[in-house]
C-alpha cells in the first residue's frame, strides 16, 4: 500500500471543493490525505472521510503574526499532516532552511506530520546534481533537528522540472534518488524515513510508478483536483 497525498494548491474555489467531495464520496477515501487551502479544511472534515492536511504553516506559534496560520491552529482544526518547503514556497516566498526547521518543530509539537519537500531544478538535473541538491536540502534542515523526531517526518522528492509539466523521471532515476535519501538519513542519523514521489503523477503513469517498491507513496498536485483521476490513483495504491 502506498500513501496518497493530494496537494490541491489554490486550484479550487468553494463550489469546486463541494463538487470534488461529492464526486469522490462513493469510494473509501479514509486512507488518502487531502491538503486543501486552509479555508476548506473544515469542509473536508465535515463532509468527507479524507484525512486532511495543510499546505503550509507559520514559523511561529500563536500570537502576533498577521495573516499566518500556526501549527497549533491547524491542530485545532483537525489537520493531521502539513506540507513544508514546497518548491513553490521556496521560490515564491523565499522560504529557507531555518524557517523549515521552525515549521517542522512547531508541527511535531502539535502532533501534525510534516511532509518535507526536496527536489532539483532542470539545470541541476541536466548537470547530474539531483542527489547533491537533495542531500544539501535535507542536511541544512536535519542537522538542526532532534533525531528523535526524524522518523515522524515524511520526505517528498519532487523534482521541480516535473511539477505541472507532464515530464517525469524514469523509474530508475526515482529509485536512485529515493534510496539515496533513505540511506543518507539512515547513515547520518540512524533513522528510517518514508519517502513520497511528487511531480506529474496521474492515472496514466501511476501503474508504472507503482513498480518502484522503495517509494512509499505520492504527493499529487493537478491530478488531486480531478475526482475521477484521484479516485483511480487511490484505487491503484490500495494494494
Ligand atoms: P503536479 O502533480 O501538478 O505536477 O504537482 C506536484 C506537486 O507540486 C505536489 O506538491
Amino acid at each position: 500500500m502506498k500513501l496518497v497525498v493530494g496537494n490541491q494548491k489554490t486550484y479550487l474555489n468553494r463550489s469546486d471543493v463541494l463538487d470534488f467531495i461529492n464526486h469522490t464520496s462513493d469510494v473509501d477515501c479514509s486512507r488518502a490525505v487531502v491538503c486543501p487551502s486552509d479555508i476548506y479544511i473544515d469542509m473536508y472534515l465535515d463532509k468527507s472521510k479524507y484525512v486532511v492536511g495543510a499546505q503550509n504553516c507559520s514559523c511561529k506559534g500563536n500570537g502576533a503574526s498577521t495573516g499566518e496560520i500556526s501549527a497549533e491552529q491547524l491542530n485545532s482544526l483537525g489537520a493531521s499532516y502539513c506540507i513544508v518547503a514546497h518548491s513553490e514556497r521556496r521560490a515564491d516566498q523565499h522560504e529557507t532552511g531555518d524557517m523549515f526547521v521552525k515549521k517542522i518543530n512547531n508541527l511535531i509539537e502539535n502532533n501534525i506530520i510534516p511532509i518535507f519537500c526536496v527536489g532539483e531544478n532542470l539545470d541541476e538535473k541536466e548537470r547530474n546534481l539531483s542527489k547533491d541538491v537533495v542531500g544539501k536540502q535535507i542536511l541544512e534542515v536535519y542537522d538542526s533537528l532532534d533525531p528523535s523526531i526524524m522518523e515522524k517526518i515524511i520526505i517528498a522528492y519532487e523534482p521541480i522540472w516535473s511539477i505541472g509539466t507532464g515530464k517525469i523521471p524514469t523509474n530508475p532515476e526515482i529509485e536512485d534518488v529515493t534510496s539515496y535519501i533513505k540511506d543518507l538519513i539512515q547513515d547520518k542519523y540512524g533513522k528510517r524515513v518514508a519517502v513520497l514521489y511528487g511531480g506529474s503523477v496521474n492515472m496514466k503513469n501511476v501503474d508504472t510508478l507503482n513498480e518502484i517498491d522503495i517509494v512509499d507513496g505520492y504527493l499529487i498536485g493537478g491530478a488531486s483536483t480531478k475526482p475521477e483521476e484521484f479516485k483511480y490513483i487511490m484505487s491503484k495504491c490500495e494494494r
